[in-house]
């Protein structure tokens, strides 16, 4: 029998707690060796309270799930600038691994992440997840079989972006992501989504139809998902 559960809180706080609580559980388990992380404004509070946190990632290595293309660590829209703002500067870890925006061969870069990931099983995986259903940049229409991609970003997902730009020329139209093959060998998954613009992905999640149309169904494939949400 899978584990699926719905977690309902009240507000970010509370959610913040819950995923330090699973996280502590399973490091002192020593379940938590490889910890796969999300960016966006979901996660900010999430970190936030990690990093004030005794917990302790000196031997967890960790995997980010996508990356702009064209944007080099230093910009400040890169994700991988986010992590080092909001965790890694703060918190340890043993690792941690996000595809190279700046990579040439962008084939070369989605084949070494990928072999990374592999050689790295993930214990868990944070997700976010877009207005249109998206998980990392797996936009509607991405193969359930994808594995680490390129992806072509939705005017949807440009339109949400847009406000972190302030030049709108400056939006990458493309990005690195783990696949959805990628993300569902993880062997947890803890989703969160706050506010009514996630409301369709979470109703598309606990509705009856896994379709490739909205990412965040394939979920319901797997076999430990923890959603934490404020939406009822
Ligand atoms: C981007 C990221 C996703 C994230 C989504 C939602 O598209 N690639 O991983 O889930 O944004 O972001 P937010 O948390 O800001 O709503």
């Amino acid at each position: 029998m899978a584990f699926f559960e719905v977690i309902h809180v009240a507000n970010q706080q509370e959610a913040a707690s819950i995923v330090q609580e699973k996280l502590e559980q399973d490091l002192k388990a020593n379940t938590l060796n490889v910890l796969g992380l999300a960016t966006g404004s979901t996660m900010i509070p999430i970190y936030k309270n990690l990093v004030e946190s005794s917990l302790d990632f000196s031997e967890v290595t960790a995997f980010n799930l996508d990356e702009y293309i064209g944007l080099a660590p230093t910009n400040v829209n890169s994700y991988a600038y986010f992590m080092q703002e909001h965790l890694f500067s703060r918190k340890q870890f043993k690792e941690t691994n996000i595809p190279n925006g700046n990579a040439m061969d962008l084939d070369a870069e989605c084949a070494r992440y990928e072999k990374q990931l592999n050689e790295h099983p993930l214990d868990i995986q944070f997700l976010g997840v877009g207005e249109n259903g998206h998980i990392a940049f797996n936009e509607p229409g991405t193969s359930f079989n994808s594995v680490t991609h390129v992806a072509n970003l939705t005017d949807s997902t440009l339109g949400v972006n847009s406000q972190y730009f302030d030049d709108e020329e400056e939006i990458p139209h493309t990005a690195f992501t783990m696949g959805i093959a990628s993300i569902m060998k993880a062997k947890k998954i803890i989703l969160l989504a706050f506010g009514e613009k996630k409301r369709p992905a979470i109703d598309a999640l606990l509705g009856d139809t896994i379709s490739e149309e909205w990412p965040i169904t394939v979920l319901k494939n797997h076999p430990h998902v923890t959603v934490i949400t404020d939406i009822k």
